[in-house]
């Protein structure tokens, strides 16, 4: 597959009471053609944040201190904040933000929420012609038009989701970030999203997803290749089946290990949950950040900050794989 986007060393903060919460620290990735990067890790470990400066949408108190992003053969300076090319967001690269469902302006028809999206673009687009081109694409993608005219608030969570879903892709971008969009949805619900992405990729409307999301067995599902996030920083990375079948740190095997498993005759069982809770990201632990939590942490550990351990494609930044490598 086709490289579509590369990510190169993004280091991240909040400006905040005169101190940095340093949110996002040496992040690099790519994303291929036609691939679902599924992102999981803990809340407060960075995931929206990364996300935010991926879709060109940062703004104070969040300042992205290096960094750069190569989309479609442009390279975009991360670092520029209000000199960012935001004219790209919705054509090539498209958001649909964590907690979207219930930021839509509720005196506002789907219709009008569709115009504004597409007006932003081309300015002088009739309401007509936004109100057809969104007639067709709800239709294409299996979606009632009727919902055109309706208000949020009629609209079950789960619609509503996909409506902004469609909303969201309006344009056609290239990549669309994904930021938990099913965590607040019920199985039936998480379902038809789920599905409704995979649509967009099959016809073509959008590349590849970054799918943001706690939830490992449904990532395991729909994403080609996972990241797995702590304290600012990628852990691990690798396919889908790399990550949840083999993982290589001790922060991605805790967290599969707190995986709730079917058993039979006992409905559910939760087999290791993980002690504690990520680091304050305003003074992230020395070395390894996630030493304090780790039951194989060397004194080595807390010292000195692992470096990333095998390819850019697969890789685990711990100390245990040294031994492995040499
Ligand atoms: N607007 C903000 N101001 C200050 N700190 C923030 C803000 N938004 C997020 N943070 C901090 O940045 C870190 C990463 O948050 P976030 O990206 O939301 O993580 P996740 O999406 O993985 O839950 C957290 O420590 C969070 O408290
Ligand atoms: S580097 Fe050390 S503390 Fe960090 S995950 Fe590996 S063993 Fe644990
Ligand atoms: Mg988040």
């Amino acid at each position: 597959m086709d490289e579509l986007l590369r990510v190169q060393n993004v280091r991240a903060a909040y400006a905040v009471g005169g101190r940095e919460v340093q949110a996002v620290e040496e992040v690099s990735l790519t994303l291929r053609e036609g691939e679902v990067l599924g992102l999981a890790g803990e809340s407060g470990c960075g995931k929206s944040t990364l996300a935010t400066i991926l879709a060109l949408a940062t703004k104070p108190p969040l300042y992205v201190k290096s960094g750069q992003m190569v989309l479609e053969g442009k390279t975009i300076d991360l670092t520029l904040g209000a000199g960012l090319p935001r004219e790209l967001r919705g054509q090539l690269i498209s958001i649909l933000p964590q907690g979207a469902l219930n930021s839509l302006n509720p005196t506002a028809r789907v219709r009008e929420l569709a115009y504004d999206v597409l007006k932003a673009h081309r300015p002088t687009i009739q309401r007509s012609e936004a109100y057809e081109l969104t007639r067709q694409r709800l239709e294409q993608l299996g979606l009632p038009a009727r919902v055109l005219e309706n208000y949020p608030h009629q609209l079950s969570g789960g619609m509503k989701q996909r409506v902004v879903t469609v909303i969201s892709t309006l344009l056609n971008p290239k990549v669309l970030i994904a930021d938990e969009p099913t965590s607040a949805l019920d199985v039936s619900s998480q379902k038809a999203v789920v599905g409704l992405l995979k649509t967009l990729l099959e016809r073509r409307v959008i590349s590849s997803i970054v799918f943001i999301a706690h939830d490992l067995p449904l990532l395991r599902e729909i994403a080609d290749r996972i990241a797995i996030m702590y304290a600012g920083k990628i852990a691990e990375i690798g396919t889908n089946h790399e990550i949840i079948d083999a993982p290589k740190h001790p922060y991605t095997q805790a967290l599969i290990g707190s995986i709730l498993v079917p058993e039979p005759y006992v409905r559910q069982k939760r087999v290791e949950g993980i002690e504690g809770s990520p680091p304050d990201l305003r003074s992230p632990p020395s070395g390894c950040r996630f030493h304090p939590r780790c039951k194989y942490a060397m004194p080595k550990c807390s010292q000195t900050q692992p470096p990333e351990f095998g390819t850019p494609e697969r890789f685990a930044a711990c100390w245990l794989l040294e031994a492995v490598k040499s």
